[in-house]
């Protein structure tokens, strides 16, 4: 169940992409031959979410190495690693992106310089893909355990299968969870200024009939206070070593709201979301997005001519706000740096 949403997918060769920014209206799919155009898809929010952007990177870098083979021939890799840097600087949140990149680039490490890459580092991303969907399947069935039920859940932006190489975090896990009986119902921020929860979240519970109801994030801390969800369940896009975790604008209060309320706060991502290299959460680079996504919406101006706009689209939630991180090699409950590092090492 839940499995029929995807997000990126290699057609015939060439990446094709579920254009999200015309979601739940259309569902156009764009195709794609040049790795620029892919990083550019990326910051444009064409596809969005932290693990789809990692792998939609690596499906760039294949692009990349027909486009590096075709012109340069042996001398494929230093237009190849150019295309690369083109590709990490779409957008500077979600690690995913950099550990895709950095995952292509070892497998291309061994390759010989006179035969084109394409066909092994096709390979590399097929599997980065499959891999993120066998993860997601594995945190749904550990993060569904977390919860006793039957209640109601909070989300916030979108973790699903469009977020992902299918199937979602944390949606993973509120799949797995109503799947199982556990659910009453889920609860979806709709996550201002992309509206990821109202067109994106909302879309996908309602195509497998769980049941959602939408509220502007303004009301979630009044939700809980009215005892109404038992978690607050999210994704992340990037987990430092000590377990802060970076993930869409206004989970941090969330985060406070829940500990506040009594309500248990759980982070769905796969290990590949995990950064080993920062120490915490203040070191994760904050994407700031331009004004106008926050002075209107889509493309329809709605705030006082003159007012200016303050856009982070992410925040950071420390650790000792979080009851579980829970990774598709094990759950980190109460997470801090000795279980951050055990459930690295578990791989
Ligand atoms: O700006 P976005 O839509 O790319 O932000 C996405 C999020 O913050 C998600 O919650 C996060 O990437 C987890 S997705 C599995």
């Amino acid at each position: 169940m839940g499995d029929t949403i995807r997000a990126v997918d290699w057609v015939e060769g060439e990446l094709v992409l579920l254009d999200q920014r015309r979601l739940p209206e259309a569902q156009p799919r764009l195709r794609y031959r040049e790795s620029a155009a892919v990083a550019e898809a990326i910051r444009e929010m064409v596809v969005r979410g932290a693990p789809a952007i990692g792998i939609t990177a690596a499906y760039g870098a294949v692009l990349a190495a027909r486009e590096a083979w075709e012109t340069a021939g042996a001398g494929w890799r230093g237009p190849w690693e150019a295309a690369l840097e083109g590709l990490a600087r779409s957008r500077p949140t979600a690690v995913n992106l950099f550990w895709a990149l950095e995952r292509m680039r070892r497998r291309a490490a061994d390759l010989p310089d006179a035969h084109s890459p394409e066909a092994a580092l096709l390979a590399e991303a097929r599997a980065i893909h499959e891999e993120d969907l066998a993860a997601n399947r594995r945190m749904g069935e550990l993060g569904a355990a977390l919860i006793e039920g039957p209640c109601a859940v909070l989300t916030h932006c979108n973790a699903g299968a469009l977020a992902t190489g299918g199937y979602g975090t944390a949606l993973g896990v509120i799949r797995a969870a109503w799947a199982a009986g556990k659910l009453t119902g889920v609860y979806a921020d709709e996550t201002r200024p992309w509206l990821q929860g109202a067109r994106l979240t909302a879309w996908e519970l309602v195509q497998e009939q769980i049941p959602v109801t939408l509220l502007a994030e303004g009301a979630a801390a009044w939700l809980m206070r009215r005892g109404k969800v038992a978690w607050v369940i999210v994704g992340a896009d990037r987990i430092a070593a000590n377990g802060d975790v970076a993930n869409k604008i206004g989970t941090y209060g969330l985060a406070l709201a829940a500990r506040r309320h009594g309500v248990r706060f759980m982070v769905a991502a796969p290990t590949s979301t995990i950064d080993p290299e920062l120490p915490e959460g203040d070191g994760i680079p904050i994407e700031e997005r331009p004004a106008e996504e926050v002075l209107g919406v889509g493309e329809h101006r709605i705030a006082a001519p003159g007012a200016v706009a303050w856009n982070p689209a992410f925040d950071v939630t420390p650790a000792e706000l979080i009851d579980a991180i829970v990774t598709e090699r094990g759950v980190v409950e109460r997470p801090d740096r000795a279980g951050i590092a055990r459930v690295l090492a578990e791989g």
